[in-house]
C-alpha cells in the first residue's frame, strides 16, 4: 500500500500569503505532482493547520481543491484551525461521540486511526480522557494500527516548540496507552512541527513531516523562540508492504537541476580518469 503524508498547508483567503509565501500555490503545486507522479496512492492524508486563520474561504477553497482528487482524501484539524469552522465548510466529515473530529478506517494493511488534538484558542495540543478514551477502543479493535496526529506526542528537546506538543498532562496517560499497545501500533505520524524528523517513541517509531508551506529550524538551545524560513517544501510518501515501513520525503516545488546517473561503476568514474 501506498499513502501520502502532508501536513501544514496553512490556507488563507485565497490571494493572502502566508509567512511570505502564497499556500494555495504550494498546495496546487503539490497536488500537481502527486497525480503525475503517485496517483496509484490509496491515501493523501493531510496532518493538520488545514489553514493559517481558518478562515471561511480558505476551507471552501481547499474543499475545492480536493473535490474529485483522484486519491482518496483525509483530513485533520491543527492548532491553526477551529474545529466549528472546519465542520461547517465539511459538514459530513466524521467524529467522535463527543464531537472531536476523531476518525478511523480499517484497510487491508491494518487500522487508520486519525486523532484530533485540537483545543481552542491555544496553540498546545490536547488528548484529555474523553479523546483517549475513544483511541483506546479503537486500538482494542486493532491487529496493527497506524497513528495520526498533528501535534507531536512527545517532547522533542527543542524548548520553544516542545511547549507546543501534546501538554504534559495528557501525554503521561496517552504514552501509557502506547505502551500497552506497543505491538500492534506500527507507526505514530504527525505534523506540526515543520520540520524532517524521525526517532520512537518508548520503542514506536514516529515521524514529523516538513510543511508545504515554511519550514521549523530547529533550535536546541534553551529559548522560547523557535525560527522558520521559506525552506524546501516536502510531502511524503510512505510506502507499507508486509511488516515494513518505508517513508520517502519528496521535494515537490523542486526547480532547479537535477543530475541523473545510471547504475553502472563506469557511471560513477571521475572525469577523465
Ligand atoms: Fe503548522
Amino acid at each position: 500500500m501506498k499513502f501520502i503524508h502532508m501536513s501544514d498547508i496553512h490556507l488563507g483567503e485565497p490571494g493572502v500569503l502566508v509567512e511570505g509565501l502564497d499556500p494555495h500555490i504550494r498546495l496546487n503545486r503539490a497536488l500537481i505532482h502527486i497525480v503525475e507522479n503517485h496517483a496509484d496512492a490509496d491515501r493523501l492524508i493531510i496532518t493538520g493547520d488545514l489553514t493559517h486563520w481558518a478562515d471561511a474561504g480558505a476551507y471552501a477553497a481547499l474543499r475545492e481543491a480536493i473535490t474529485g482528487f483522484p486519491v482518496p482524501v483525509r483530513l485533520m484539524i491543527g492548532n491553526h484551525d477551529d474545529r466549528a469552522a472546519f465542520l461547517s465548510a465539511f459538514p459530513e466529515h466524521p467524529r467522535d461521540e463527543n464531537g472531536f473530529v476523531n476518525h478511523a478506517e480499517d484497510l487491508a494493511v491494518g487500522h487508520f486511526i486519525y486523532c484530533d488534538t485540537v483545543a481552542p484558542e491555544t496553540h498546545v495540543g490536547h488528548f484529555g480522557p474523553d479523546r483517549l478514551a475513544w483511541l483506546a477502543r479503537q486500538l482494542e479493535e486493532s491487529h496493527a494500527a497506524f497513528l495520526f496526529f498533528h501535534h507531536n506526542p512527545l517532547h522533542l528537546g527543542d524548548p520553544a516548540t516542545d511547549e507546543l506538543s501534546i501538554n504534559d498532562a495528557d501525554q503521561g496517560p496517552l504514552r501509557a496507552l502506547l505502551k500497552q499497545h506497543r505491538e500492534t501500533v506500527r507507526h505514530i505520524f504527525f505534523g506540526h512541527v515543520h520540520e524532517p524528523l524521525c526517532g520512537t517513541l518508548a520503542g514506536i517509531p514516529f515521524s514529523g513531516v516538513p510543511s508545504t508551506l515554511h519550514q521549523v529550524i530547529p533550535n536546541l538551545a534553551p529559548s522560547d523562540k523557535s525560527g522558520s524560513a521559506a525552506l524546501e517544501p516536502s510531502y511524503r510518501v510512505v510506502l507499507l508492504r508486509d511488516e515494513d515501513v518505508v517513508i520517502h520525503q519528496i521535494p515537490f516545488a523542486w526547480d532547479g537541476p537535477v543530475t541523473w546517473h545510471g547504475n553502472a561503476w563506469e557511471d560513477w568514474a571521475k572525469p577523465g580518469a
